[in-house]
């Protein structure tokens, strides 16, 4: 079921794994589209849980044979401050789901550097690798063809948690961290880059992400303010929420 919004395409899918086929279905025709217009994907990938299924999909051959992997370049959303060979790392999630079972060039893969001692510095660095490998839009900014979001139960997505410094960034692209609500260092895109896309796509399922997936989706004022995925607008993209029933049930038909 389609539900067009002037801000953002809703797709309600049956089930968490139907969600995730469409997902596959979304990711497939953005890589073929972005190929055939421009001989290149870049792709911005979550971590987290939900994905995991899609990553998976994606690896399968029937739908990895179809896919020209050596002109799809990947980058992450955000980055837990552990190393990749930690399992809450979440480039780690991807090259064990996806990226170790097919063929895309080592040199396209770009983890993002978020255990290290200077993380400011190496955020820096990150966000020049993107603009330098990223094709910038009319904005002068560099221009994901796809960045794949998951929504936090609290509103958080990618690293941008409630009440965090990177919130208000709008000159970094890439920021380094403390979150106090998880104790912990993250990296993470700011609202700059992820609003700079030609898509964005959240992928949510499960009941428990009903009632932040509805406030994200209202037209409350104080959402934006109160939840971080309230913000993501790409100001020149196609913003899609791609959700099952459970995450969707709290959605007011009339939103
Ligand atoms: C991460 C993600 C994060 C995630 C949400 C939802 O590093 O964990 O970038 O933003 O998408 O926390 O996570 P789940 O899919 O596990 O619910």
């Amino acid at each position: 079921m389609l539900v067009a919004r002037p801000a953002a395409n809703i797709i309600v899918e049956p089930g968490a794994d139907a969600a995730a086929d469409r997902t596959v279905e979304h990711v497939v025709g953005v890589i073929a589209e972005r190929i055939a217009e421009a001989g290149a994907c870049h792709l911005a990938l979550s971590g987290g849980t939900t994905p995991c299924e899609v990553y998976r999909r994606l690896a399968a051959p029937a739908v990895a044979e179809g896919i020209d992997w050596a002109k799809v370049r990947v980058f992450f959303g955000d980055e837990r401050d552990v190393p990749q060979d930690h399992v809450e790392n979440n480039y780690r999630m991807v090259a064990k789901t996806l990226l170790d079972h097919v063929p895309i060039p080592l040199p396209h893969v770009h983890p993002m550097p978020a255990d290290g001692m200077d993380l400011a510095a190496a955020a820096k660095e990150y966000e020049d690798l993107i603009r330098r490998l990223v094709p910038a839009g009319d904005d002068d900014l560099p221009r994901f063809d796809l960045i794949l979001l998951g929504l936090g139960a609290d509103g958080h997505t990618a690293s941008l948690f409630p009440g965090t410094h990177a919130l208000p960034e709008r000159r970094r692209l890439v920021a380094a961290q403390f979150v106090p609500v998880i104790g912990r260092n993250r990296m993470t895109f700011t609202f700059p880059l992820i609003n700079a896309a030609r898509r964005v796509t959240f992928l949510v399922t499960g009941a428990d992400k009903a009632p932040v997936v509805a406030s994200v989706l209202s037209s409350d004022a104080g959402a934006k303010v109160r939840l971080p995925a309230a913000q993501v607008a790409p100001a020149n993209g196609e913003l899609t929420f791609i959700l099952d029933t459970d995450a969707a049930r709290r959605i007011d038909a009339d939103a």
